[in-house]
């Protein structure tokens, strides 16, 4: 038997002998048909994308693993809601007034840009401008500044001239750049005119910003009466289902509902491949919960963990830099509100870790106070770097009793949790009863009006207006105006109330995943190209979220290995091993060379010692090692580590190094 030589290190592959270049992975992407933009033949349209088998896998991969990441090892409660909505939700959700962009249009040629996203790309091309320039003068060619967050790199980025500024504006400048994101759009517009800046394609002037609201409307119903909009996020649907969802769950919180689906956002200038497009797939969770009791039960299994931190009182004082400290300092120093926002961010790093996110390329950023969705009241966003910057991918809000809050109101649904006390409370307390008798006829139209007002009273104010009555003098404000009530429209009295029941709105803590920026970000971690040939792209995907785990490469088209590639497949796929057979033509290393640019961790090559003496050989994509086995025994090593219980070096304690001559012994 062959003795068993050292695993060749997957981590000492040397990935980083040609810089990444975005347009080579781009090509790969439309040649293995990852992804294309949509509706390519009648010339595409931007912000929509069509994934082909490569990357429909991957993506059901990165969603299967979120579900049992998320839904399962959580116990949340999986939602499928509708895509098209009521406008009302939206209305009351606040998204039909403010869930808009600012954007600015070039005066001469239209050209429409992302007001922000244009202020940053001048603002850097500037700076990147001034690095030349000081370069040249010190002699010495500058490297290229980092872009910072967002995507706006374009075929309409503004170029840099190399025109050396002031060190008071490369400050200004670079502080205005860390804090873009918390700018209103009166702001905006103060920042273009005061930097004359300029549409980046063309240079010319551009309009005031002007809002613009993301969500593509549409109407239900042959009569276009009913008013409606496709999505922007999955949430509402959460919302709406929450009496539901609490009777679902007893009644009790905390819970959590999650829910899997696209959303759709009318962008405006979608210049960013995957990470900015019109129709896209959300991953988002609710975790509903007692405002009181924002403790988590599993919070100790994550705090040991140490995230990268970039806070917003570093981000206002026009700086970036990341603080790393563990989840259990941040929860505890306050940085992190409470701890089931922090337990969701260590759940996220988690995940990020799994599907192979490289994790020096990952931050967690808050918003910044004016950069916060209209419904949260913290948020903090995790953003991995890609070419194209920092770029948010999944956002964790504190949307507190926002939404179901609203939601209430407009129904007059009591979206309410209600917990019974263990010790009665007493008070005492001004109520007022109305007299609907007397009060209707008497104000008629205005009756209601009168009953709302009374309603809405502070307890100071029914302390007045109970002695008002008593003295006659009494009235209440509408509209304005003063009308004179008496006892016979409304008594107050001062009583004594005994409560058993507890009755609170639930907050939400709301981690929001876009499950194509992840994708993407991931597709550019996992790429490099192979030190002795630039062209030889390889995509290092882990085995969990890879497309297809293994390739099985018959070595010629000799009929004897046809059957046993077909019965090492059939194995495979019926353990729910996706694997394909490449039985074309091209030589072996071309057949190697194209699974790794499909990221197929591991190729089963099918050789005349299968069907003498029933052995493979088993390649590993990085190194391209190459150990061999049994047929029983490489399947039971490639089940193990698709099901994460084995790792390659592993797997190479168990299996011998193939030289090209040994027998193998039965496991
Ligand atoms: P941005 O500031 O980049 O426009 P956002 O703050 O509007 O993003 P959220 O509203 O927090 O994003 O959306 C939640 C998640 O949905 C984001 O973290 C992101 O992953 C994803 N997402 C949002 N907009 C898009 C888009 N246009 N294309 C792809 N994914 C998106
Ligand atoms: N549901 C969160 C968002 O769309 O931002």
């Amino acid at each position: 038997m062959a003795s068993n030589t050292a695993s060749p290190d997957v981590a000492l592959v040397q990935k980083d002998a040609h810089p990444f270049e975005r347009a080579q992975l781009e090509g790969l992407m439309t040649k293995r048909f990852f992804y294309t933009q949509a509706f390519e033949i009648y010339g595409g349209v931007a912000g929509l994308y069509d994934y082909g088998p490569s990357g429909a896998a991957l993506q059901a991969n990165l969603i299967n693993f979120w579900r049992t990441h998320f839904i399962i090892e959580e116990d949340m409660l999986e939602l499928d809601t509708t895509i098209m909505t009521l406008s009302d939700v939206l209305k009351t959700s606040g998204h039909v007034e403010k869930f808009a962009d600012y954007m600015v249009k070039d005066t001469k040629t239209g050209d429409i840009y992302r007001a922000d996203h244009m202020i940053e790309n001048v603002l850097e091309a500037r700076l990147q401008g001034d690095k030349e320039a000081r370069g040249k003068e010190r002699g010495a060619a500058e490297p290229e500044v980092a872009p910072a967050a967002a995507d706006k790199k374009s075929k309409k980025k503004a170029k840099s001239q190399a025109i050396k500024l002031d060190d008071a504006v490369v400050d200004e400048y670079t502080k205005t750049l860390a804090m873009l994101d918390d700018f209103s759009g009166a702001q905006l517009a103060e920042l273009i005119q005061k930097h004359d800046l300029r549409a980046p394609a063309t240079n010319n002037e551009v309009t005031k910003p002007v809002e613009f609201n993301l969500m593509f409307e549409s109407s239900i119903g042959p009569t276009g009466q009913t008013k409606g909009f496709l999505r922007p996020e999955t949430a509402q649907g959460h919302f709406v289902n929450f009496e539901r969802l609490l009777d679902f769950n007893n009644g009790r919180v905390p819970f959590a509902s999650a829910q899997i689906g696209k959303s759709f956002r009318n962008e405006i200038s979608p210049r960013a491949g995957l990470l900015r497009v019109r129709e896209f797939t959300m991953a988002e969770i609710e975790h509903f919960l007692d405002p009181e009791k924002k403790q988590h039960p599993r919070f100790k299994e994550v705090e040991h963990l140490t995230l990268p931190f970039l806070d917003k009182h570093v981000q206002m004082s026009g700086n970036t830099t990341i603080v790393k400290m563990t989840l259990g300092e941040a929860v505890r120093s306050g940085k992190v509100d409470n701890e089931t926002l922090g337990y969701f961010l260590g759940r996220i790093y988690l995940f990020l870790e799994a599907i192979g996110i490289d994790l020096e390329r990952l931050r967690f950023r808050q918003h910044m106070d004016n950069e916060m969705a209209h419904y949260a009241s913290d948020c903090w966003d995790a953003e991995i770097h890609t070419s194209y910057g920092w770029i948010e991918c999944v956002g964790s809000a504190d949307r507190s009793a926002f939404d179901l809050t609203m939601h209430s109101k407009r129904t007059k649904h009591d979206l309410v949790v209600q917990e019974a006390l263990k010790e009665p409370k007493v008070y005492q307390k001004y109520l007022a009863t109305m007299n609907k008798k007397v009060l209707g006829p008497a104000f008629k139209k205005d009756a209601k009006g009168i009953e709302d007002a009374i309603l809405a009273l502070s307890q100071d104010q029914l302390k007045t207006l109970m002695h008002d009555l008593d003295a006659g003098s009494a009235h209440v404000e509408l509209n304005g105006a003063k009308i004179p009530v008496n006892k016979e429209h409304v008594t107050v009295e001062y009583k004594t109330i005994k409560e058993s029941v507890r009755t609170f709105v639930p907050n939400v803590i709301e981690p929001s995943f876009g499950i194509g920026r992840i994708f993407y970000a991931l597709l550019e971690h996992a790429f490099w190209a192979r030190a002795e040939d630039k062209d030889r792209g390889v995509l290092s995907l882990p085995p969990l979220v890879a497309p297809f785990k293994v390739l099985i490469v018959p070595i010629s088209n000799n009929e004897q290995l046809s059957p046993l590639a077909k019965e090492v497949s059939h194995r495979l796929r019926k353990m729910g091993i996706a694997s394909r057979i490449d039985d074309s033509s091209a030589t072996i290393g071309r057949r190697y060379a194209r699974n790794d640019e499909l990221g197929t961790p591991f190729a089963c090559t099918i050789d005349f010692a299968t069907v003498a003496k029933g052995t493979i050989t088993l390649r590993e994509r990085d190194t391209t090692s190459q150990r061999i086995g049994k047929i029983d025994q490489i399947i039971s090593v490639l089940k193990q580590i698709c099901d994460g219980s084995l790792d390659w070096k592993g797997a190479c304690q168990i299996l011998p190094e193939y030289t090209g001559t040994q027998d193998v012994e039965d496991s």
